[in-house]
């Protein structure tokens, strides 16, 4: 077993640190400016203006079957979907708001149909939740809100109860949790207070003084306690992550790759962590974004991200049409060619016990039982590669992919070197799979 202790969590994680890799999707009306999800408070715009697109939403190629198909291929076991972003649009039929899809051309519960198809599939069920919200009228307006410079701002803002939006919030919730079956992961999205305006919002300035709260809002205005005992309340197992501002299942860094594993600073346990990345820079789709992720970069996230105990969740930002464009797609294919015969160095893996030592430009992940070791190579190291401290418990070793045997020769030093085929296996990040005693 891993020697790694893993701190207790509120709901059931242990399915998820099994699974290891999930998709997470960011769709909404941002889908079609089609310059980032922040769009509205990037650009100020009012709600006039943004209202044209909740006008003409209508993805009419949306196939959440389709959806699916993709992600359980590219090795996905479990899925988030942005149910409400930051621009207050529902993609689910609530009765707590006309601002939603199925008032849209559209006219579909495109929740619903996800979770169906996802579901079908095999794969774990989550809903994104966004706390902030550009939209709703009892939010007040607040330093990084699109209204914020506007002259209309501090008249709109007047009267404006932020319990009563966490009221909206609870109701809501509990329409997600209700209607759709049982739901593995809530994801809410996110806490700022304390926060600097700029790290939040770039080119942000300070909160103007008649902004509520300082202008920054957290678990006190969110009322986080009364919505997590209401989760719980309803289901008990689900995961929800810290974004609420009191912890609880999975810590979630985000666009960075951890290099260790967070630990509890009193008690010295292992979080269970979550990793989320986007394979260009937005999490809405971006038609002109450029700097998409390189297919090596792509597994390099997933199997550092195990290798350090941690789970990646990888973005899709859908286009307004309702499919994965064709970069999403390569991107995707990138992890489904690997996935197919690599996974085993990926499910039920985590991090390798400390006397594996990870030879230059490799990284190592061990099965949770302990009974397999995995040396990922990120550089192709001809015919030898000699890993320390492992002769007195290898058994078998082979390249995973093919499943073909590597020959292997046992130093004195109790190190093992293995004799390589010397044209890689594999163009990507070959695997060897070592058998332990
Ligand atoms: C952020 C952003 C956002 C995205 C999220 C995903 O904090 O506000 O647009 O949904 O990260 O982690």
């Amino acid at each position: 077993m891993s020697s790694y202790i893993r701190k207790e969590t509120p709901g059931n994680t242990e399915w998820f640190v099994h699974d290891r890799f999930g998709m997470f999707i960011h769709f909404g009306l941002y889908s079609m400016p089609a310059r980032h999800e922040w769009i509205k408070t990037f650009e100020e715009i009012d709600d006039e203006k943004y209202d044209k697109y909740f006008k003409f939403f209508n993805p009419d190629l949306f196939d959440a079957k389709e959806w699916a198909k993709k992600a359980r291929e590219a090795g996905m076991k479990y899925a988030v979907l942005t149910t409400k972003h930051h621009e207050g649009f529902c993609l689910f039929d609530s009765q707590y708001t006309d601002y939603k899809i199925t008032n849209t051309p559209f006219g579909r519960d495109l929740v619903k149909e996800y979770v169906e198809a996802f579901r079908a599939e095999g794969i774990k069920i989550g809903f994104y939740y966004s706390l902030i919200d550009w939209h709703h009228p009892e939010f007040p307006i607040d330093g990084i809100h699109p209204f914020r410079n506007k002259d209309y701002a501090e008249a709109m803002d007047k009267g404006r109860d932020v319990r009563k939006y966490a009221e909206y919030m609870r109701n809501q919730v509990e329409e997600l949790l209700t209607n759709y079956g049982k739901i593995d992961i809530l994801w809410f999205d996110f806490s700022y207070a304390n926060k600097e305006p700029e790290s939040v919002l770039p080119g942000a300035k300070p909160a103007k003084p008649w902004m509520q709260h300082n202008g920054w809002k957290g678990k006190d205005e969110w009322e986080s306690e009364k919505l997590i005992s209401l989760i719980r309340k309803i289901n008990p197992e689900i995961i929800i992550n810290n974004r609420l501002g009191i912890p609880q299942d999975t810590v979630t860094p985000e666009q960075s790759q951890p290099d260790s594993w967070r630990r509890d600073e009193v008690t010295g346990e292992y979080l269970t962590w979550e990793v989320c990345h986007t394979f260009s820079g937005s999490w809405g789709y971006n038609r002109d974004e450029m700097t998409w992720k390189s297919p090596e970069m792509l597994i390099e996230s997933l199997v550092k991200t195990v290798a350090y105990g941690g789970n990646l969740i990888m973005n899709v930002g859908p286009t307004s049409r309702g499919t994965f464009d064709s970069r999403a797609n390569k991107a995707l294919d990138v992890y489904a060619d690997w996935m197919k015969y690599n996974s085993r160095s990926i499910y039920g893996c985590t991090m390798a016990e400390p006397e594996f030592i990870a030879p230059p430009a490799t990284v190592l992940t061990q099965k949770e039982d302990g009974s397999r070791l995995y040396v990922h190579l990120f550089s192709y190291p001809f015919k030898a590669l000699t890993l320390k401290n492992a002769a007195d418990k290898i058994q078998y070793a082979q390249i995973l992919n093919d499943g073909s045997e590597i020959l292997y020769k046992i130093n004195e030093d109790n190190s093992v070197t293995f004799n390589l085929p010397i044209i890689s296996p594999q163009k990507i990040v070959p695997v060897i799979e070592i058998f332990l005693k």
